[in-house]
């Protein structure tokens, strides 16, 4: 979504070291996503193994799984999902950082996960869009979003509703300037605009997500 000055929302680049990492990188939070290095709390550094000097054993859980993934150190967490581990659910925009199609969780942080490297999501737990459904239920929110017609092509949508979710969750949802403000980075090429902020306020008033 677009600020008051019609830009994407960026802030707070940090850089911050990589441990046990022979590639260094920044931290760039967007519109309340981020991409994170060294920034996900119980992430084991530890479980990973690397594999000569390119290649790092990745064990995490995804949507609840745990998964084993080799994967070159210059891997995304996008590419791993979508490429390595099928669940294209995920989607790719900008791969830049700019759009927030690619929005998923770490350890119930929102983060962008074409910013993300894959090896720092070892040891984590990652929720995807297919992730969200229990028991054949849609999550409150992806229903939201088909009642009040929250997209159009579709293409944004998986990334608004995570982020969606993390914004109810983190507490700024409290009114459709808030949740603008905060889902900021996830940008809307066919203007539903106004539907998704509608489908948010609905599941943060009806007592989060
Ligand atoms: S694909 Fe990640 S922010 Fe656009
Ligand atoms: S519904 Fe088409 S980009 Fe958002």
């Amino acid at each position: 979504m677009s600020n008051d000055d019609g830009g994407t929302k960026r802030s707070d680049v940090e850089h911050l070291p990589m441990r046990r990492r022979t590639f260094v990188g920044a931290s760039v939070a967007v519109g309340g996503a981020v991409a994170a290095f060294g920034l996900l709390e119980g992430c084991s550094d530890e479980a990973s193994e690397e594999v000569g000097e390119t290649s790092t054993v990745v064990r995490l859980r995804v949507n609840g799984e745990p998964r084993e993934v080799t994967v070159d150190n210059r891997t995304s967490l996008l590419d791993m999902l979508r490429e390595q581990i099928g669940l294209t659910g995920t989607k790719k925009g900008c791969d830049q950082g700019a759009c927030g199609a690619c929005t998923v969780m770490i350890n119930d942080q929102r983060v962008v996960s074409c910013l993300t490297l894959a090896v720092q999501a070892d040891g984590a737990e990652v929720t995807t869009i297919e992730g969200l459904e229990r028991n054949g239920r849609l999550h409150p929110l992806q229903q939201a979003f088909i009642d009040e017609d929250g997209f159009q092509c579709g293409y944004c949508t998986a990334g608004q509703i995570i982020s969606g979710i993390g914004g109810i969750r983190e507490g700024h949802a409290g009114s459709p300037e808030e949740i603008r403000e905060w889902m900021s980075g996830n940008i809307c090429r066919c203007g539903a605009y106004t539907n998704i902020v509608t489908a948010v306020s609905r599941v943060a008033n009806q007592g989060g997500a």
